[in-house]
């Protein structure tokens, strides 16, 4: 099948490599002109494992091109998919501009049938106001083609966002009636649903429902565990047993069950506000999901207060960890990014490394932090040690080695990824989340 994917961020670059890798022609389009020259070299915008491989492998093979010009692909397409950011906008409600200037530019130069996806992140509603400004334009027009508009929420985590897309657990599709449009993404989808992997068809407004429902779920049970992890501290229990614990439970299930300094990145913290927006707008008390913001939030900042509260100012803290996860380079909502300016304007000296963030930090965080070339070379001489990401690179460090490197022998792993017994022997004093 010929498809087009708009926008060419995260969830559009990785849909489109991906659909062509599965044997469709894809034409991704973005408006970013230096972005899109880096494309068309082979080089990938963002780091994903993988993700370059098979960019390189859909523009040799001639199934995979990228231009900035909408108009010029939308007549040899069947499917458009609409993979635009929707930032936070006013009162943190989706900000929808870029989805419907996608819609009102495909309804001003359409002249066949066509399916409009949105796979952008999108409140419920969204998809049926896209289908009332594409049939006004088209009226105007005097255009009698259909342009069916599809829900297929995207649900790809970073770091593992291709085999994510080739292998996902379920795909979502929201169809409000049009045969035509469920028989097109049935055909889309082949490749995959054929190897087992399920197709869900419901209504539009399900699928818009099922995205937020999702991240917002899985951010509760982050903050639920974030929550537990108090009360470890305070009674001198162990977070990662009670999780271990806990998560044997058939029903409650082990996984995001990890206490830390809360979640971050593009898509929880966004999309549960997002969430609660819509939920002010129509008038409902969803109290689960204002405590799992609340409670987020307050994890984060528990932990920057006992740095603050235990390291004297004009320390110098090493920082392991700037991404807001491992496997990525992707710093939007990182803790790192509330912490660092915090230190250096409480007159501490910050010295950060982080294997493949380092680039996107420099543009965004002040300039004082100085910037290590290995965790060890930024380990070297500092008071203490924080970690912010739970990278493999930090797992496998020799602790004793790292300690004798340094002044002092603070150390606080705001993600628990060492064993305080096996800490405290490599000479440190060790805080971690939860645990007492
Ligand atoms: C998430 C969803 O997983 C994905 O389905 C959705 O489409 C986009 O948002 P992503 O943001 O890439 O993906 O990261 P994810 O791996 O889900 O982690 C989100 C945050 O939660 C990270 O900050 C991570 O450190 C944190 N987290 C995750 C925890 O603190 N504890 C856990 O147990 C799991």
């Amino acid at each position: 099948m010929n498809l087009a994917v708009i926008g060419t961020g995260y969830v559009g670059l990785v849909s489109a490599a991906c659909f062509a890798e599965l044997g469709h022609t894809v034409y991704g389009v973005d408006i970013d002109q230096a972005k899109i020259d880096k494309l068309k070299r082979g080089e990938s915008p963002i780091y994903e494992p993988g993700l370059e491989e098979i960019i390189k492998r859909g523009l040799e093979n001639g199934r995979l091109s990228f231009t900035t010009d909408s108009t010029e692909v939308l007549p040899k397409v069947q499917i458009l998919f609409c993979a635009v950011a929707t930032p936070s906008g006013e009162g943190h409600k989706a900000d929808l501009r870029a989805v419907f200037s996608v819609a009102e530019t495909v309804a001003k130069h359409i002249d066949h049938d066509l399916v409009f996806v949105n796979k952008s992140t999108v409140p419920v509603g969204t998809g049926k106001q896209c289908e009332e400004k594409i049939k006004e334009i088209l009226k105007n027009r005097n255009m009698t083609i259909k342009i069916p508009v599809v829900s297929n929420p995207e649900f790809l985590r970073e770091g593992m966002a291709v085999s994510d897309t080739l292998m996902p657990d379920r795909i979502v599709i929201g169809i409000n009636g049009n045969t035509w449009a469920q028989e097109m993404m049935e055909e889309l989808y082949r490749p995959i649903t054929r190897v087992g992997k399920p197709i869900l068809f419901m209504s539009r407004e399900s699928a818009e429902i099922v995205k937020y429902a999702s991240n917002s779920f899985l951010a509760t049970k982050i903050s639920f565990i974030n929550m537990m992890s108090e009360l470890a501290e305070k009674t001198g229990a162990d977070i990662r047993d009670v999780a271990q614990g806990m998560g044997m439970d058939d029903r409650i299930g082990p996984r995001f069950l990890h206490a830390g300094i809360g979640y971050g990145g593009s898509c929880f913290p966004k999309d549960v506000k997002a969430l609660l927006a819509t939920a002010k707008e129509y008038d409902l008390d969803f109290s689960i999901i204002q405590a799992t913001d609340q409670v987020n939030h307050r994890q984060r900042h528990r932990f920057f207060q006992k740095i603050i509260d235990t390291v004297p100012t004009g320390s110098t803290v090493a920082i392991w960890g700037l991404a807001f996860k491992p496997k990525t380079d992707d710093m939007r909502d990182a803790p790192s990014l509330d912490l660092i300016p915090m230190l250096l304007e409480k007159g501490y000296t910050v010295k950060a490394y982080d294997p493949a963030a380092m680039e996107n930090a420099k543009k965004v965080l002040p300039e004082q932090i100085q910037f290590a070339g290995s965790p060890l070379e930024a380990a070297k001489e500092a008071d203490v040690l924080v970690i912010l990401t739970e990278w493999d690179e930090f797992r496998g460090v020799n602790l004793a080695e790292t300690q004798k490197l340094m002044k002092g022998d603070l150390l606080f792993d705001g993600r628990n990824i060492y064993d305080p017994k096996e800490a405290q022997e490599a000479g440190f004093v060790y805080m971690g989340i939860g645990i007492s």
